[in-house]
C-alpha cells in the first residue's frame, strides 16, 4: 500500500481541496502518514494570498529536494494558488517537482499520478477552464464533528490588493441540489456542523440564476442530523436584508458573522475597490445586532495599504472601538504581483506596518477579553469537538473524571470545560454531543466552564440559553 502526506497551507478552501485529495487517494488505496519523510507521494497545497504564505510553500518545497535525492521514486506534487500562479516556473525553480496542478485541476490528481508513474512527468495543469467540480459520492475520512462544503468558487470582486480572482478564476456557484446531497452524506457519516465555503457566499447563485444564499441556508436548515450551519466569507457590499432576516427564522444558523472590513477609512476602502463605505459597514453591523443581539462579529483588517496615512489608520482604530469585534484577523499589507495595488505609490515601510499591526492586536486583545469575560455566569449550548489538547486525552467517551473537553458555542467561541464538579453522577460526553456549559471565565481566545445537566436547574437561569 502506498502512502501520502499533504501539507496544507492557507484558507479553508485549501483545507477542503486537501480533503477531496485525501478522499481520492484513499479510493486509490493510498494511506495517509504523519510525516513527509515516510510518504511515497508528497503534496503541497499552497497559498499565495500574502507573501509569507508563498514563502512557507517555497521553503517546504526546498526541503523536499534531499528526500527526492534519497528516493527518486517519491512523487512531489504542488497544488493550490502558488501552483496556479507560477505553473511551470516552479519546476525551473525546483526540478524535483513531478506535478504542478492548479486550483481547477484538483479532481484530475489521479490522472496526473498515472502519467508520472508511466514516465510522462513532469506534468503541469494550470488551466482555469474547468466547470465547477461536481464529484459525486466522495467518501471522507469520517469522524469529524464539523466539515466544510464548498458552495462556490472564485471571485469577481477584484479588490486591488487581492490575488484570489487571478488564481481562483471567476465566481461560479454549485447547484443547490448537489450541495444538499453532499450535506446529507456528511450528516449520515456523523457530521453535525457544516461550514459553507465561498469567497463571497452572499452573492451565491446570482450569476447563474440559482436560488439565493438565504434560500440555500433555509434548505440546509432542513437537513436532518445537521445541527449547526456556519458560512464564510461574506462581502459587506452584498450583505442583504434577506440574509440578516435568516437569523430570525433559521434555528440552526450559528450566531457568528465573519465580515471582513479591511479598513475603517472610506478613502482607503475606495482605493481597495471594496465598494462600501465605513458608514455602510457600521449600518450593516447595527442591523445584524438588531436581529440577533448576541451575534459575534469577526473581521479581517489590512494595515499599511499603500497610501494609508496616520489619519486613515486612526479611522480603523476607531472602527474597531465602535464595533467591538469578537475577534479580528489583522495582516500587514504585502504586494502581490498580480494585484493592481502592487503598483500603487506611497508604500508604507515595514516597521510602520508592524507598529500598526501590533497596536490593533493589543487593542483587540482588551476588547476580546472583556467581551469574553462578560459571558461568565451564562449557560451556553456547546457542540463538543473532543477531549481538549491540554487534558492529554485522545478519543472515546469522557468517563475519566478530570478530563477536559473542548467545543464551540454558536458564536464560534472555543470552550474548554470539565465534566466533573457538583454533578453526580458525572455525565459522559462524546464528540458531536450538544451539551450545556456553565461559563466560569472568559479569556482573549477562549472560555472555560463546566458542564451542567438538565436536572441542575440551580445554575440554569434559562435567559442566556439561546438556540444553537
Ligand atoms: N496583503 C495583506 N493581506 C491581504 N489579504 C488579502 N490580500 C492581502 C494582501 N495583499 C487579507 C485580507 C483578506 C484575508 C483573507 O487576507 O484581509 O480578507
Ligand atoms: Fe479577494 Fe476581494 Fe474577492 Fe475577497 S472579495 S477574494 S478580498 S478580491
Amino acid at each position: 500500500m502506498r502512502s501520502y502526506f499533504i501539507n496544507t497551507i492557507g484558507c479553508q478552501m485549501n483545507i477542503y481541496d486537501s480533503s477531496r485529495m485525501s478522499a481520492m487517494l484513499t479510493a486509490l488505496n493510498f494511506r495517509e502518514v504523519d510525516s513527509f519523510r515516510e510518504a511515497d507521494l508528497i503534496i503541497v497545497n499552497t497559498c499565495t494570498i500574502r507573501d509569507k504564505a508563498r514563502q512557507k510553500a517555497v521553503s517546504f518545497l526546498g526541503r523536499l529536494a534531499s528526500r527526492k535525492r534519497k528516493n527518486p521514486r517519491v512523487i512531489v506534487a504542488v497544488g493550490g494558488c502558488v501552483a496556479q500562479h507560477e505553473g511551470r516556473a516552479l519546476i525551473d525553480l525546483f526540478p524535483h517537482i513531478d506535478i504542478v496542478f492548479g486550483t481547477h485541476a484538483v479532481t484530475r490528481l489521479p490522472e496526473f499520478l498515472n502519467l508520472v508513474e508511466d514516465g510522462y512527468g513532469p506534468v503541469v495543469d494550470v488551466g482555469l477552464t474547468d466547470a465547477i467540480d461536481e464529484v459525486p459520492g466522495l467518501i471522507r475520512a469520517g469522524g469529524a464533528v464539523s466539515d466544510f462544503v464548498t458552495i462556490m468558487r472564485g471571485c469577481d470582486n477584484f479588490c486591488t490588493y487581492c490575488v484570489v480572482p487571478h488564481v481562483r478564476g471567476r465566481e461560479t456557484s454549485r447547484r443547490p441540489e448537489r450541495i444538499i446531497e453532499e450535506i446529507r452524506q456528511l450528516a449520515a457519516s456523523g457530521v453535525r456542523e457544516v461550514v459553507l465555503l465561498g469567497q463571497n457566499v452572499n452573492s451565491y447563485g446570482n450569476k447563474e440564476g440559482l436560488c439565493s444564499f438565504p434560500r440555500l441556508l433555509a434548505m440546509v436548515n432542513e437537513v436532518a442530523g445537521i445541527e449547526r450551519i456556519r458560512f464564510t466569507t461574506s462581502h459587506p457590499k452584498d450583505l442583504s436584508d434577506e440574509l440578516i432576516r435568516s437569523y430570525a427564522g433559521l434555528e440552526k444558523l450559528c450566531h457568528h458573522f465573519h465580515l471582513p472590513v479591511q479598513s475603517g477609512s472610506s478613502r482607503i476602502l475606495e482605493r481597495m475597490n471594496r465598494r462600501y463605505t465605513r458608514e455602510r459597514y457600521l449600518e450593516r453591523v447595527e442591523r445584524l445586532r438588531e436581529t440577533a443581539a448576541d451575534i459575534a462579529i469577526t473581521t479581517d483588517i489590512i494595515v499599511g495599504f499603500p497610501g494609508e496615512t496616520p489619519a486613515d489608520f486612526e479611522e480603523t482604530v476607531s472602527l474597531i472601538q465602535a464595533v467591538e469585534f469578537d475577534g479580528i484577523f489583522a495582516f500587514m499589507y504585502s504586494d502581490r504581483s498580480l494585484a493592481p495595488a502592487a503598483k500603487f505609490p506611497d508604500k508604507i515601510p515595514s516597521a510602520e506596518k508592524n507598529r500598526r499591526l501590533n497596536l490593533l492586536l493589543d487593542l483587540q486583545k482588551g476588547i476580546s477579553e472583556s467581551k469574553n469575560s462578560a459571558l461568565a455566569g451564562q449557560i451556553l449550548p456547546v457542540l463538543v469537538e473532543g477531549p481538549s489538547r491540554r487534558s492529554g486525552g485522545s478519543t472515546g467517551s469522557g468517563a475519566g473524571l478530570e478530563r477536559q473537553w473542548t467545543g464551540r458555542t454558536s458564536t464560534n467561541k472555543v470552550v474548554n470545560f470539565m465534566l466533573s464538579g457538583s454533578l453526580s453522577p458525572t455525565p459522559t460526553v462524546n464528540a458531536g454531543d450538544m451539551v450545556r456549559v456553565y461559563i466560569e471565565a472568559g479569556f482573549a481566545h477562549s472560555l472555560s466552564g463546566r458542564i451542567v445537566s438538565e436536572e441542575n436547574n440551580s445554575m440554569n437561569t434559562g435567559e442566556s440559553f439561546h438556540a444553537a
